[in-house]
């Protein structure tokens, strides 16, 4: 799958509140190799502004909420806002992303299949 799409993610209710999880390859399309969040993000800060060349990732809104606005590789725009802890974004490469109008508690979880790479980023500015 060459665009972005959001996943479902499983949530298990019960009286002692909810439970999430994510299980590679069967919830998510490859193996985890990095994880990292971002968080504290100042109201009206963007973030991201970059494709990966090699890189996929799914993101996860675990508290807040963020839109991510995404170009893929036949220059088609979407853009998700991810409000629930329960819903992911599957981001493949070579698609160009930036995460904007963060709410004031928003805590992004990033799951990643590749290893830190600057050299794999591809950075430029889109409108
Ligand atoms: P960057 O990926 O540019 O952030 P964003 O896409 O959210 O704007 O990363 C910001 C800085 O953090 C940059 O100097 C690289 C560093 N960094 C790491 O050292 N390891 C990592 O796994 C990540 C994601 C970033």
């Amino acid at each position: 799958m060459d665009r972005p799409y959001l996943i479902d993610i499983p949530q298990i209710s019960d009286p002692r509140g909810n439970l999430s999880f994510l299980e590679s390859t069967s919830l998510l399309p490859f193996k985890i190799k990095r994880v990292f969040w971002t968080y504290n993000v100042p109201s009206g800060e963007r973030r991201g502004g970059h494709s990966y060349k090699k890189q996929s990732e799914v993101i996860v809104a675990l508290s807040g909420a963020v839109d991510i606005v995404t170009i893929d590789q036949n220059n088609t725009r979407v853009t998700f806002r991810l409000d629930r802890a329960n819903k992911g974004l599957f981001i493949p490469a070579k698609t160009w992303r930036r995460m904007e109008y963060f709410s004031g508690n928003a805590f992004c979880l990033h799951l990643s299949d590749t290893h830190y790479n600057e050299e794999d980023y591809e950075r430029f500015e889109r409108r």
